[in-house]
């Protein structure tokens, strides 16, 4: 059965984990190739491109905009890009699907276009904040009206933007990109300040297709009608996907688990960091570089770990990651506190209200902070969890299975082929015993 048909996983214990494998494209990085692949001149090629739920809704909504995007063999993607004012007004809504990345992207990418267009999505997708985004992009001369902050966005066409300098309130590396993509289409330098560190794929990628950008220090800055001109992506392996190896591997890998040709953008790496700290064994090899963006091969064995209090500076290091570090936070001695990841109520799902009730199944004690939770490590009991529809919760607990006493039951897993669709296959073949349920 598919992943993205089966509705539950069933996984019995295990007491080892091991091998080696390859993780599927980055999706953050394949979401930014499809798009600015489709506003540059000429053709852009990528290789390594995640064929998942949330990147083929950026795919189509890029076909419905008029560009035309072929996929001549798997993980390739060859877009003939529309060049400066190609994009074509969509006669229907723009279908995000589960997509947050896909919707802010998609906002600023389009807020400086001549044409109106709409933007909707899932049940989930259409709960979750856009004023983040539409607010800066009216600063810059847009016209974007939200539902009460939240979806469908109607963006109306304008002709001019105008470059702003944003301070952005919240470590969000969607609502940054948002900006500097506006920022292509406006007058005069824009410049985006964030509070902390976040993913920089747009920045490098805008770079590779040619895009001049500067960065000093926590800002970011570039000049308005710039053409972008079409390149070759090839997009690593997406360490939020080699995430959950890395973790079943700190708990289970007596003899050791590979995880191959994973990205490893220092932006990205803050779950290595967070492992090591808790006394984790992870090896980082280095490749080649894969254009701009650093790749590795990532080797961990099984260690004995120990609670700690995070440093809040590895949080946006580690956004998506930190649903599988609170497993790792549960299989840990002693406590550990993790501060100013308020982000997390924001997105797929309440991410700390969802891991804390699924510790809890399973007999972790817990306390749900409102920025973050505090764990006691120790035993986990098996029991039935729910994923509130959420991929990364879904699979999170898929990994506790490797420490677990007795079965793990999850519920609604179908959003798993938004980001992982070979996931369950994957988990196997490491050793887990993932059975996958109902239809
Ligand atoms: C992403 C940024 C993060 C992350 C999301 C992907 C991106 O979101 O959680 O999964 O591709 O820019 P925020 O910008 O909301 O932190």
């Amino acid at each position: 059965m598919s992943a993205s048909l089966a509705s539950a996983y069933r996984l019995e214990p295990v007491a080892e984990v091991g091998g080696s494998l390859a993780v599927p494209g980055d999706k953050s990085i394949s979401h930014r190739a499809l798009m600015l692949g489709g506003i540059a001149r000429g053709a852009t090629r990528i290789g390594g491109f995640l064929d998942s739920a949330d990147c083929r809704a950026t795919l189509e909504a890029l076909r419905a905009l008029g560009v035309q995007v072929e996929r001549p063999g798997s993980g390739e993607v060859l877009v003939t890009g529309a060049g400066p004012g190609g994009l074509r007004p969509s006669a229907a809504a723009l279908d995000m699907g589960n997509a947050g990345t896909a919707m802010r992207l998609f906002m600023g990418l389009l807020a400086g276009q001549h044409f109106d267009a709409t933007l909707v999505g899932d049940e989930s997708l259409m709960r979750r904040p856009m004023e983040r985004v539409a607010k800066p992009l009216r600063l810059m001369g847009a016209r974007i009206d939200t539902e009460q902050g939240h979806p469908p966005v109607r963006i109306h066409g304008s002709t001019a933007l105008r470059a702003i300098d944003y301070t952005l309130p919240m470590a969000s590396a969607q609502v940054k990109s948002a900006i500097l993509l506006a920022g292509l289409h406006a007058n005069g330098v824009t410049r985006v300040t964030e509070p902390a560190p976040t993913r920089d794929h747009t920045e490098r990628m805008l770079q590779a297709f040619g895009v001049e950008l500067e960065r000093h220090g926590a800002t970011v800055a570039l000049r308005g009608g710039q053409t972008l001109r079409g390149t070759t992506v090839n997009v690593p392996g997406d360490i939020s996907s080699a995430a959950f190896f890395i973790v079943a591997g700190c708990l289970a890998a007596h003899s050791g688990l590979t995880v191959r040709g994973v990205g490893v953008n220092p932006t990205r790496t803050g779950l290595i960091d967070m492992l090591r700290l808790m006394g984790a064994r992870i090896e980082v090899r280095p490749l080649a570089d894969s254009g701009s963006e650093p790749m590795a091969d990532i080797t961990v064995h099984a260690a004995p770990l120990h609670g700690v209090v995070l440093p809040e500076h590895l949080v946006p290091l580690a956004i998506d990651e930190l649903p599988v570090f609170f497993i790792a936070a549960a299989c840990a001695s002693g406590e550990t506190l993790v501060t100013g990841a308020g982000e997390l109520r924001v997105k797929e799902s309440d991410r700390l209200a969802a891991m804390a009730s699924g510790l809890q199944a399973l007999g972790v004690q817990c306390e749900l902070l409102s920025d973050g939770m505090r764990i006691h490590g120790g035993t986990l009991r098996g029991g039935r969890v729910h994923s509130h529809g959420d991929h990364r919760v879904a699979m999170a607990f898929a990994i506790a299975s490797a420490r677990a006493t007795a079965p793990i039951e999850i519920d609604d897993v179908a959003n798993v082929g938004t980001s992982f669709p070979g996931f369950p296959a994957a988990a196997r073949a490491i050793g887990l015993q993932l059975r996958e349920q109902g239809a």
